[in-house]
Parts: C-alpha cells; sequence; structure tokens
C-alpha cells in the first residue's frame, strides 16, 4: 500500500485533534479505500474462543465507538477491530477540549467520557456488518448517570450480543465517575456475575466471548482480585490495558497536567509489565489481549512474549496512519520466523518459559 499519510500528517497536525479524527472516519467510512491489505501468512493466524484470527493485531476502542466504519478499518489489515465503548443510551461526553496530542512524547491525553450514539443506533450499524467477513468486538461501558452499573452491561450485553464477535466489560476509563471503582473485588464479582447471567439468559445456545478490560493503575492485590474473580465467574479474556492516570517522569509537552487518560509511546511499558503480571496470576489459562503503547513489531512481538494472544493499538494510528498496520504485521512475521516459531501461539508467553 502506497503510504500517503506522512505527507497528510503536516496538514492533520495542524487540525483539532477532534475534527481530524472525524474527517479520517468520514474518509474510511465513504469507501475512499479499496481493500488492500494482503492476506496473512498462515504463521500469523490464531484461533481463540472458536474464532479465527488471521493475524493478533486489533485497533483498540475508542477509535470507531459509534461503528460508523468497521469494514474499512478491517480492509486495512487488522485481524479484528472493537468497536464502542457503547452505552445503553446515547451521551455527548465531557466538554470539549477533551483530546490532546502530546506531539513530542508520541501520546495522547483523551477525557473524552464515553461519548457515543448509544446500543441502538450502533445495533443498527453493525447489524450491516452481519454475515460479512472479519471478527468485531463490542465495548460495553455504563452512562454517567446510571446507579446500578451492572443494569447497563447487562442492556448492552443484551443489546449487541447479537452483534459481536466478542464483548468486552470497560470498567477501567478515567472518564466515567466511579467506574473503575468497579475493579474492586466485591463489585467486580456482583457485576461480571450479572453480566455473564443476562448474556447466558438472552443467547442461551451460543455466547460470544466476554471479556474485561482493566486499568493499568492497579495495585498488586487489586490485580489478583481481578484474575481471581474473572476466572470464577467463567469470564473469556482480559484486555490489558486501558489509559492511565499516571504521567511518568520525562514527558515533554504543554498538554502533559490535562485531565484525562495517557495513551501512546509512554504507556508501552507499564501496560507490558502489568500484561506479564496477569499472565503469571491467570497461570496462562486465560487468552489476554495486550494493548498499549504499540507502533511497531517489536512491540507487538514484546507483548505476545509477555503473554498476549492478541495484541491492539490506537496511538499508533494518529502518528503514524494506517499504513502501520501493514508494517507491524510484515515485522512481527519476520521476529516469530527469525526465533523458529512454528505457529503465533507457541510464541504466547514465550518470556515466562
Ligand atoms: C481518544 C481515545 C479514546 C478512547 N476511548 C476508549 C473507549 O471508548 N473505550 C475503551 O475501552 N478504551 C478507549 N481508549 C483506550 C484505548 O482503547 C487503548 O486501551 C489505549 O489507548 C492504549 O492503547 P494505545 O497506547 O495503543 O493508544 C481510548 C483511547 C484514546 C486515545
Amino acid at each position: 500500500m502506497i503510504n500517503l499519510y506522512p505527507l497528510a500528517w503536516p496538514f492533520l497536525k495542524h487540525l483539532d485533534p477532534e475534527e481530524a479524527h472525524k474527517l479520517a472516519l468520514k474518509v474510511l467510512a465513504s469507501g475512499f479505500f479499496p481493500k488492500l491489505a494482503r492476506p496473512d501468512p498462515p504463521l500469523m493466524g490464531i484461533t481463540l474462543w472458536g474464532l479465527p484470527f488471521s493475524n493478533p493485531l486489533g485497533l483498540a476502542a475508542g477509535f470507531d465507538k459509534n461503528a460508523e466504519a468497521p469494514d474499512a478499518l478491517l480492509n486495512l489489515g487488522f485481524g479484528f477491530v472493537e468497536v464502542g465503548t457503547v452505552t445503553p443510551a446515547p451521551q455527548p461526553g465531557n466538554p470539549k477540549p477533551r483530546l490532546f496530542r502530546l506531539i513530542e512524547d508520541e501520546a495522547i491525553i483523551n477525557r473524552m467520557g464515553f461519548n457515543n450514539d448509544g446500543a441502538v443506533m450502533v445495533r443498527t450499524r453493525l447489524a450491516r456488518h452481519k454475515g460479512k467477513p472479519g471478527i468485531l468486538g463490542v465495548n460495553l461501558g455504563k452512562n454517567k448517570t446510571t446507579e446500578d452499573a451492572a443494569a447497563d452491561y447487562e442492556k448492552g450485553v443484551v443489546l449487541l450480543a447479537p452483534m459481536a464477535g466478542y464483548l468486552v466489560v470497560n470498567i477501567s476509563s478515567p472518564n466515567t465517575p466511579g467506574l473503575r471503582a468497579l475493579q474492586g473485588r466485591d463489585a467486580l464479582s456482583a457485576l461480571l456475575g450479572r453480566t455473564r447471567a443476562a448474556l447466558k439468559m438472552s443467547m442461551p445456545d451460543k455466547t460470544p466471548p466476554l471479556l474485561v478490560k482493566v486499568a493499568p493503575d492497579l495495585e498488586a492485590q487489586d490485580r489478583k482480585d481481578i484474575a481471581d474473580v474473572a476466572l470464577a465467574n467463567g469470564f473469556d479474556g482480559l484486555i490489558i490495558s486501558n489509559t492511565t492516570i499516571a504521567r511518568p517522569q520525562g514527558l515533554r509537552s504543554d498538554f502533559r497536567d490535562e485531565t484525562g487518560g495517557l495513551s501512546g509511546a509512554p504507556l508501552f511499558q507499564p501496560s507490558t509489565e502489568m500484561l506479564a503480571d496477569f499472565y503469571r496470576l491467570t497461570g496462562g489459562k486465560l487468552p489476554l489481549i495486550g494493548v498499549g503503547g504499540v507502533a511497531s513489531g517489536a512491540d507487538a512481538y514484546a507483548k505476545i512474549r509477555a503473554g498476549a494472544s492478541l495484541v491492539q493499538l490506537y496511538s499508533a494510528m494518529i502518528y503514524k496512519g494506517p499504513g502501520i498496520v501493514e508494517r507491524i504485521k510484515s515485522e512481527l512475521y519476520h521476529l516469530l520466523h527469525r526465533d523458529g516459531f512454528a505457529c503465533l501461539a507457541d510464541a504466547v508467553g514465550a518470556d515466562h518459559r
């Protein structure tokens, strides 16, 4: 694929970040990008939960919150795309500005606050994808003013499970008050129990896998609790991680003290360490999706060796453009080949052996 992004970037970086993002989604949704990605070699494939992923690289939640362009995004070469976060009712999110590019740090801070079109609209859009190839995950959240959080996840599951390759219970956004408190042992156990029950009830024959997405700012005890609760409630996987409220030393951008979640390069190390920790805590029994600061094949490979069966990215799409997908996959292929892995699954957790 010819990479025109370096030509577009000097223009894009002067646009308001949210406007630039809207424009990118519009262009993608218009069908302007034909499918140029090459078929993935068998070495890059992995089957999880009965789903055949042709490659392990996915687009993380938040990029296509409303399922406006999932097929065009799959056509860029992603092995899967996660839409959302979707809440039961539509909501506007936080006041603008709420998205900041920390260009010097190859990082983003956002405090979007789950702005989205709501579950009914997203369900209608996803229905158009049904029957087409490509795996779409659906990331679920709660509305800002809902008191009974579990009720919102139940509603999300009932409305969106029939359209989802997999579902994610997102309890890790720093931008919805009280949300991350749901990661504590008792609250999580109750929440996951109710969500799983709602899923079983609404789709008794064949339920999509149910995952939990966690924050990177968890203490050791919280991590252990989450691993135990996820295993005890029959959850199918964990996504590690969301954005961080920490501000690592050395950030240079003037936006570094903006409130919100930090993503991109500075998140790579802490999120990968936490991923390795969760691999140990779950004994490798639960598939993990590694997210945070992935911008190269080496980054993706490090996440896989640390324990990720799949990898996602978001911020690198902003800085490097859509050509990053094919580049990461090609670099990853060469690393797997160099180290003599017969299949991707053999590399998962290799650092622990
Ligand atoms: C602007 C923006 C919006 C996001 N919105 C969501 C969201 O709605 N739900 C969610 O689970 N994660 C959301 N995320 C977090 C990403 O999915 C991902 O976990 C995080 O950005 C780390 O990956 P990265 O370093 O590759 O960007 C958002 C991230 C950004 C930058």
